[in-house]
């Protein structure tokens, strides 16, 4: 099952997993479609080897995703028609008995982690793969698709640079990260960005502003200002763009660009422009490190659940494969420490965090 916000290198997880369990350890496999979603409503389907060859390199999944469903709180209305929530976790457990499924793969981020430990807790054998493009899961130094939506933004701001340049301006660009600030910093280190705001450093607008005004002054004529969507001012608040009321995790973040570049164009008189680069860090084709990755952790699924292993995730630590328990994964987020060595370096660079 892959579950939570789709990213590059699912499908190649899918694969590994598959062609492992068929070709090594002749297992049946089945897929079971959009993440818990489909899990309550039954949608289970066999996957075959042909299923899971020549995906290897595309985007999403094959299996469908979903970041809304929660399956030990699930919404659904009474006769009078409110909405309550009900607990679905049994009916699910009753169905993978159903087909006879020994075992759970489930492929996710925290959402997805949080109630994988709720299955493993209730008897069912379950084993997690880190994947995220914000890099944010506790207990691994990477997830896969991070690398890929790294690739994408810094790309884009590669091109917004040479705009930004042509015209003079201050140019404001959003990543995702929800409350974690890797995209963003890896991103901005990565294309040289003058301004990296992370949700770990709480920003002051004035000094935002000064700095950019003293790049003017030193005769650069634009700045590049990358912005992690969870980031915020010093004492002020994240900027919600949604909430979705059922979703384990109800806020969905955005907005902060166009705010950031209102506020900078006010105050310092240059021309300011923002962009959100969205779901575009969360498409396409994943990069050959994530899908050395993804192949990786399904392999090492694999090999923990036939050497009886269970209720683990499998990560990556000091570059060996490695899992912990999911239960100390459930409920915990892996930000950026403000003191990491990459911020040191971005500092020694004159990179400014606003504070
Ligand atoms: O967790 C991945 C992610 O893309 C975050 O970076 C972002 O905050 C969120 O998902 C967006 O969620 P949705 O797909 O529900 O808009």
């Amino acid at each position: 099952m892959t579950g939570g916000g789709d990213c590059p290198g699912l499908n190649a997880v899918i694969r590994a997993v598959t062609k492992t369990a068929i070709s090594k350890y002749s297992m049946e496999v089945w897929g079971i479609e959009d993440g818990y979603q489909g899990l309550i409503e039954k949608r289970l389907r066999p996957l075959s080897y042909e299923n899971a060859s020549h995906i290897l390199s595309i985007g999403g999944t094959i299996l469908g995703s979903n970041n809304t469903t929660n399956p030990f709180k699930y919404p659904v209305r009474n006769k009078a028609g409110k909405v309550i929530f009900k607990n679905m976790s049994n009916s699910c457990i009753e169905t993978l008995a159903q087909k006879k499924i020994d075992a759970l793969v489930l492929i996710g981020g925290d959402g997805t982690m949080t109630s994988a430990a709720g299955f493993a807790k209730k008897g069912l054998t379950v084993i997690g793969v880190p994947k995220t493009i914000d890099n944010d899961l506790w207990g691994t130094d990477v997830t896969f698709g991070f690398d890929t939506a790294v690739t994408t933004a810094a790309e884009a701001i590669d091109k917004l640079r040479t705009t930004a340049s042509s015209h003079h301006r201050v140019m404001v660009v959003e990543v995702m990260g929800r409350y974690a600030g890797w995209i963003a910093l890896h991103s901005g280190v990565a294309s040289g960005a003058d301004v990296i705001l992370i949700p770990e450093i709480p920003y002051r607008l004035e000094k935002i502003c000064r700095f950019v005004q003293q790049r003017n002054n030193w005769g650069k004529s634009y700045s590049i200002i990358v912005v992690a969507e969870g980031a915020k001012e010093l004492g002020g608040k994240m900027v919600v763009k949604k909430t979705y009321a059922y979703s384990p995790d109800p806020i969905r973040l955005g907005g902060i660009a166009d705010k950031l570049a209102g506020q900078i164009e006010q105050a310092t008189k240059l021309e300011v422009r923002s962009v959100t680069l969205g779901y575009i860090q969360r498409g396409g084709t994943p990069t050959p490190y994530d899908r050395v990755l993804a192949t990786s952790f399904g392999y090492k699924a694999m090999e923990l659940l036939v050497s009886g292993v269970k209720n683990r995730l499998v990560v990556l630590k000091n570059n060996k494969l490695s899992s912990v328990p999911l239960s100390q994964v459930a409920g915990r987020t892996r930000t950026v420490p403000v003191n990491s060595p990459l911020i040191k370096a971005a500092r020694a660079v004159n990179t400014c965090f606003g504070d």
